[in-house]
């Protein structure tokens, strides 16, 4: 038998996989492997504010983004060439959808013939993406249709999400122009599900706090149930500060971040700008929680905030108090292998990475 070419090498260097989040303002990478079945950190990296000028918020996108991407691979030393991304909620379609029970192999086939009266675009124009999360059932009980009145109980329930293929052009446009192959492209809160939620089983909501807006979701026995994003985030508290203290962008932008939400106990004035901000997500947060334990009966109980903005100072008590529930700060690394030298970074960072962690792990779980 003949030898391979550089026996060295073998082994010494695992595949890995790249998750790649690409947000409004920011780009994260995450490059994992796999030891012994177990995903480990090969490398990250992150460009946050990239180009942003006071009064102007630009969309990391498009040739600016493959452009950015190229350069963060080379710069970090990244080696993975394939790639899983993320699109959005806001961009994006999410429903759960009842079918007849059938069984499971009917189910892919019934989906492509009912999903026209889901989705209100034509189908031709969407990626339609979708996932089993159980049966309807009468009375209290773990699945999502609980409480369903008599005769629709036993209905098999699917998630159903669309991403506009004018979307999915645009993801593989920046992949191919970074030499990188997408493998696949996911709603954002799936993979943020993956990281940071895995097989619990508990009602959970998940919050992104980012640039653009804050998404909020609610994940149960390991599945998505319902998302939206409202249009309050951490550059609308940042835009907020700076006219009410009549300072710069980047002034404003340095004070959130060293002093959160003390900046409102110690000026009433910006109580005023900060405070109905705070509470448009504390109120949509309690309307998705009212609205889970309305058709479920189930409780959510537990609170998971991710996202850059996750970390100002004040925030997680100021939701904590509102919704009558811990708000803890996601952990995309808890599951996964890397030197404890890096520790003081993922405790400072850490959660920013959520979703390009979700999207590594997709690729070799
Ligand atoms: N320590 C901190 N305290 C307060 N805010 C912070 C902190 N770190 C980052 N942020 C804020 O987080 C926001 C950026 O978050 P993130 O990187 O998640 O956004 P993005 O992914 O680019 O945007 P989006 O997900 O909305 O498209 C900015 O508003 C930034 O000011
Ligand atoms: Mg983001």
């Amino acid at each position: 038998m003949a030898l391979p070419f550089n026996i060295f090498s073998i082994g010494k260097e695992p595949k890995s996989y790249l998750g790649v989040d690409i947000g409004t303002l920011s780009i994260k990478i995450v490059e994992l492997s796999s030891e012994n079945g177990r995903p480990k950190l090969q490398n990250y990296a992150i460009l946050s504010n990239y180009n942003l000028i006071e009064n102007k918020t630009p969309k990391v996108f498009g040739g600016e983004a493959s452009m950015m991407l190229r350069r963060m691979l080379k710069e970090s030393g990244i080696v993975a060439k394939e790639i899983n991304m993320s699109a959005p909620i806001f961009s994006s379609f999410l429903t759960i959808m009842e079918l007849p029970p059938m069984s499971e192999s009917e189910v892919a086939s019934a989906i492509q013939f009912e999903a026209k009266k889901y989705i209100p675009v034509p189908l031709d124009s969407v990626l339609i993406d979708w996932s089993l999360i159980g049966t309807s059932a009468e009375g209290p009980s773990t699945t999502f249709g609980a409480g369903l009145p008599a005769g629709q109980a036993g209905k098999i329930l699917i998630l159903l999400i669309a991403i506009p293929k004018d979307l999915v052009n645009e993801y593989q446009f920046i992949a191919r122009e970074s030499d990188l192959k997408l493998n696949n492209l996911e709603l954002e809160t799936t993979s943020a599900t993956r990281a940071l939620i895995g097989n619990d089983p508990v009602p959970a909501v998940l919050m992104d706090m980012g640039s653009r807006d804050t998404t909020i979701s609610v994940v149960d026995g390991g599945y998505l149930r319902i998302s939206h994003s409202i249009e309050a985030s951490g550059e609308d508290l940042t835009r907020a500060l700076a006219n009410s203290l009549n300072i710069s962008w980047r002034r404003a932008e340095e004070l959130k971040k060293e002093q959160g939400l003390k900046v409102m106990d110690n000026n009433n004035q910006i109580n005023d700008v900060l405070a109905p901000l705070l509470d448009t997500i504390v109120n949509a947060a309690k309307n998705i929680i009212d609205l889970y334990f309305s058709k479920t009966n189930k409780k959510v109980e537990k609170l998971i905030i991710y996202g850059g903005a996750a970390k100002m100072p004040g925030f997680s008590q100021y939701l904590g108090k509102g919704l009558g529930i811990d708000a803890l700060i996601g952990n995309p690394f808890s599951k996964i292998i890397y030197d404890e030298k890096l520790n003081p970074i993922m405790e400072e960072i850490g959660h920013e990475f959520t979703i390009a962690t979700g999207l590594a792990l997709k690729a070799i779980q």
